[in-house]
């Protein structure tokens, strides 16, 4: 099955088990000003997640497009990318985890038709600060659906990632991790948001045997290793909890104290990668081989001449921001010098900084909205009628950065020669003559071997605080003029 049968797919099977499919929520929220852009399909359920009765229903699926603007360093391994599609099933109060486990495992196995020996899992191993009990109910779930297909399981506590990377799993199928088996908006027990739902989850991993362990990211691999032989594809949440505005522990006193408390309702929260699960399907653990993204690479391919084996990293950068921008414009965000539209803005400006170091000095963008439009006009047809208008925003862009970039890096590679260490002074002049958003600045700077002063963000802040006063003070001239 390919990305876009896969989607299908699992719409159908949701609908065929009593869900109703809803709508897709934009990429950038309206009424959430916690967050910048919808980053899992939960989000737009929050109220519902909650307590709140949902019009459609107690049982809901969709595909969320999400972006997750965290990740953008990250992009350029085989796995992440700032846009990706998830696939969302809940259960507001109705099923929970003896439904939710193996209607996921059907999915995978006999749906996808991925390989049952390649999969592993892991589940939440309590929490005895918060007196959270560990999740031995989801482990012996899991044990039955893999002794159904001839697997047996060990289990093995892991608890951290670093325990993890320290003694691996042994090949145990089942491994216990506490925070990184808490899911919530903010991570971890402690990390969640005041008045935000979470609770406890079991992840699902597919092996890749052929890739071999890199030992940079710990001895020995296990299920949450980045070593590169784990791909996480899945998750099904457990909603159970709230996060209380006061620390304590659950049941100590009459609940005021709380961290947590639990929901009116016991909720499922189940969000797949749609590109991963691709990934898996294809048995590739680059996810750019997929069908929603080998075609945007092959257009690289044949703009620049190059091949993808030769240059993966910067065509992997190229690829995922300028589809993730083609969906941002899709839902109405423009480049900006502030929030969603400073993301976009940093996104496109990466594309084109690493479009040229593929030689492609012109007209990159344009190009990438045609493809991007075609692959998703199926299950989006939004983007390909907003097509026109897409290609103009992400052209504006291209040209005004065009302008100065060359001279920009020219700049960079000026001070690289005449000191060892870049001042926030110095990134100011690119932000603000060159147009360079800081980050990329700072990462190009790295590149040339510069050192970053101890102080730059703060010089770089003053210097931008400074710069509007000053032109406040002349905007207000002008108004008393
Ligand atoms: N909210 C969970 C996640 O993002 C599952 O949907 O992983």
């Amino acid at each position: 099955m390919d990305a876009q049968e896969i989607r299908t797919a699992y719409l159908r099977l949701m609908a065929e088990r009593g869900h109703v499919i809803i709508d897709r929520a934009s990429l950038v929220p309206r009424d959430d000003p916690t967050t910048l852009f919808t980053g899992s399909g939960m989000q737009p359920l929050l109220p519902y997640l909650l307590g709140e009765t949902h019009p459609a229903g107690t049982r809901l699926a969709d595909v969320q497009p999400c972006v997750r603007a965290q990740d953008i360093e990250e992009v350029g391994d085989n796995r992440h990318t700032t846009f990706f599609e998830m696939l969302g099933n809940w259960s507001l109060g109705d099923y929970f985890k003896s439904e939710q486990i193996p209607m996921f495992w059907h999915f995978l196995v006999d749906v996808v038709g991925l390989d049952p020996e390649r999969i592993y899992v892991s589940v939440f191993a309590g929490d005895d600060e918060h007196g959270i009990p560990r999740d031995d109910e989801s482990a012996d779930i899991w044990t039955d659906l893999f002794a159904q297909a001839g697997i047996s399981c060990d289990r093995v506590d892991l608890i951290t990632e670093e325990h993890g990377n320290d003694v691996g799993n042994r090949g145990a199928r089942i491994a216990f991790y506490q925070d990184k088996n808490w899911w919530s908006r903010g991570g971890g027990p402690d990390a969640m948001l005041v008045g935000d739902p979470g609770g406890p989850d079991s992840e699902v991993f597919y092996f890749y045997p052929q890739v071999a362990h890199d030992t940079a990211h710990g001895r020995h691999p296990h299920q949450n290793s980045d070593g590169g032989q784990y791909l996480e594809i899945g998750n099904s949440v457990f909603m159970q909890y709230r996060r209380n505005p006061l620390p304590g522990s659950l049941g100590d006193g009459d609940g005021t104290h709380d961290a947590f408390s639990e929901l009116p309702r016991r909720n499922v929260d189940y969000g797949g990668g749609l590109e991963r699960i691709a990934a898996a399907a294809l048995d590739s653990p680059d996810v750019f081989r997929i069908s929603l993204l080998w075609p945007i690479v092959a257009e690289l391919e044949r703009l620049s001449d190059k091949s993808y084996d030769e240059h993966t990293h910067a065509m992997r950068i190229v690829t995922d921001h300028v589809r993730g921008a083609v969906f941002l414009a899709a839902d109405g965000v423009t480049p900006s010098n502030k929030e969603a539209g400073y993301v976009m803005r940093r996104l496109l400006r990466r594309a084109i900084r690493f479009a040229a170091e593929l030689g492609i000095e012109n007209n990159v963008l344009t190009p990438m909205v045609d493809i991007v439009a075609d692959l998703y006009a199926d299950a989006y047809p939004e983007v390909p009628n907003r097509r026109e208008t897409i290609a103009n925003v992400l052209q504006k862009e291209e040209r005004a950065f065009r302008r100065t970039l060359n001279k920009g890096l020219r700049e960079l590679r000026h001070i690289a020669k005449e000191q060892r260490t870049i001042t926030g002074d110095d990134f100011f002049t690119l932000n603000d003559t060159f147009g360079f958003p800081v980050e990329l600045s700072t990462e190009e700077a790295q590149r040339q071997g510069l050192t970053l002063s101890v102080d730059w963000r703060a010089e770089f802040d003053d210097r931008r605080d400074e710069q509007r006063r000053r032109s406040q003070a002349a905007t207000k001239l002008g108004v008393h003029d």
